[in-house]
């Protein structure tokens, strides 16, 4: 810990240091002598990560807490204790407590790491009370949710960040690094996804978050308790941020290319019901339940640049994870599954090669310099750095790298793909959450090494 916190420290001295991005749009009243007073609403698995990772830093402290679970409250307490850390102001007497956090006036941001529903109405309070939002994915479920945020974000002037921690991941990195570098040259065409199989997170026995039974709603806990609802009522890709927030930021969306439109396409679904059948037994109360949710959801987004997007939701069926990222352009292609990678005149003709070389030699700044710090924080490292651009950009006061017209533009899929497939694989016009300015917007340098 002595290490982290060192590390943390210099990374502050260093940040100041650089040259800040171009996405200051607000004041910079960044202080390295200042901690960041930070709430987190919804301390259930994901959030109580993301306060292990927080109590690290010596740059945070966790000024409030919020959960309608006293279970919950009782672990992140023993965790705070543990830590040395001051103990926090505690929410949660009810669903709407969390109001009475974002009434504290000390409190500067907030982690909203809650059950889907909850993200829209908990991130418009919190920018109406001038709290500095990062919330978790997917950011809304709903069309209108989406231009809420936007709208909120707008009418506050305060900023909101998708906490998309995929697109921290190392592999993701490197590519994104060579697609800047113009390695696979112009794009043409992406696959991504999410493909894992999470039916013993859909279903749980009360007592544990995976498996041990097939409950869900009120008689399961975590995720199994609101998650699989959505399985049960909506037939649409539900979960589509980890998969696509990587390539939009390939693509550049909202920032010189937008998505224009989306079809998407359903399987019958099976794998829910075999599964209850196959722990429960056929006379579960729960085996008869019929599931809208087809077990392989298939969409594809068409581009202004005229690229494509395949995404594929895939998580009732028994499969390996996996994102299934691919990148493809005019001088060749990036796949991940198979780790394999082929670029005309590097690549032996014809033939795969091991990415392994080309994400070495691409390795992004931040990975080559923090990576051995980021490693144990979550998910291979990259929960490290998506909680780090958070607090570097909240601290500061501008906007995040990841930004409420991507939470809008990434989470929308599951309303239209839910409309689309609800008319037969009908294309949606996709909304433009940035008005027009998607045109003129500047890309992001990412390839630096600050945050
Ligand atoms: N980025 C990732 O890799 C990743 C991983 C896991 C989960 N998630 C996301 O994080 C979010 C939370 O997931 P989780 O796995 O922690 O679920 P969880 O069910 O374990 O935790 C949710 C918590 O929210 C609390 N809660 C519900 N309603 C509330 C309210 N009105 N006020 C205060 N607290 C409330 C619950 O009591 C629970 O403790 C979801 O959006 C999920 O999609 C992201």
């Amino acid at each position: 810990m002595g290490t982290r916190r060192k590390f943390v420290r210099d990374l502050s001295a260093l940040s100041m240091a650089t040259v800040l991005p171009n996405i200051t749009i607000g004041s910079n009243s960044f202080n390295t002598d200042k901690k960041l007073k930070l709430g987190i609403i919804g301390v259930g698995l994901r959030g109580t990560s993301h306060l292990k990772n927080l109590l690290q830093r010596d740059d945070v402290q966790i000024a409030a807490i919020c959960d309608i679970d006293d279970k919950r409250i009782e672990i992140v307490k023993s965790l705070i204790k543990e830590s040395g850390a001051e103990q926090p102001k505690v929410f949660g007497k009810n669903e709407h407590d969390y109001k009475n956090l974002l009434d504290l006036q000390e409190v500067e941001a907030v982690i909203i790491a809650t059950p889907w529903a909850w993200h829209v109405p908990m991130s418009v309070d919190a920018m109406k009370a001038g709290k500095y939002a990062g919330v978790e994915v997917s950011a809304a479920i709903t069309m209108d949710g989406c231009w809420n945020l936007v709208n909120t974000h707008e009418e506050t002037g305060t900023h909101l960040m998708i906490l998309e921690n995929v697109n921290y991941r190392r592999d993701v990195m490197a590519i994104l690094h060579m697609v800047r570098e113009g390695v696979f040259g112009e794009l043409v065409h992406f696959r991504c996804g999410y493909q894992h199989d999470l039916r013993e997170v859909k279903f749980n026995n009360g007592k544990q978050p995976y498996g041990g039974g097939v409950e869900f709603g009120e008689k399961a806990i975590s995720e199994a308790r609101w998650r699989t609802d959505y399985s049960l009522k909506m037939n649409a890709d539900v979960y589509p941020t980890h998969g696509l927030g990587p390539v939009a930021v390939m693509a550049d969306i909202n920032r010189g290319n937008q998505f224009m439109s989306l079809s998407s396409y359903a399987t019958k679904a099976i794998g829910l019901n075999k599964h209850i059948v196959n722990v429960g037994g056929p006379d579960h109360p729960n085996a008869d339940l019929v599931f809208k949710q087809g077990d392989v959801i298939t969409t594809t987004i068409k581009t202004a640049r005229n690229e494509t997007i395949i995404i594929t939701h895939d998580c009732n069926l028994p499969r390996p994870y996996s994102l299934g990222f691919r990148v493809q352009g005019e001088n060749g292609l990036w796949e991940v599954d198979g780790n394999r990678i082929y670029v005309e005149g590097q690549s032996p003709e014809h033939r795969w090669e091991s990415s392994d070389g080309w994400l070495e030699k691409y390795d992004h700044p931040l990975w080559k310099k923090y990576g051995e710090y980021a490693t144990g924080s979550g998910h291979g490292g990259m929960d490290f750095f998506v909680l780090h651009a958070f607090v570097e950009s909240a601290k500061r006061k501008i906007a995040p790298p990841l930004d409420v017209y991507d939470a809008a533009a990434w989470s929308a899929v599951t309303p239209l793909s839910a409309k689309s497939i609800e008319e037969g694989g009908a294309p949606q016009d996709y909304p433009d959450f940035t008005r027009g300015r998607w045109k003129n917007r500047a890309v992001l340098n990412w390839i630096q090494d600050n945050y």
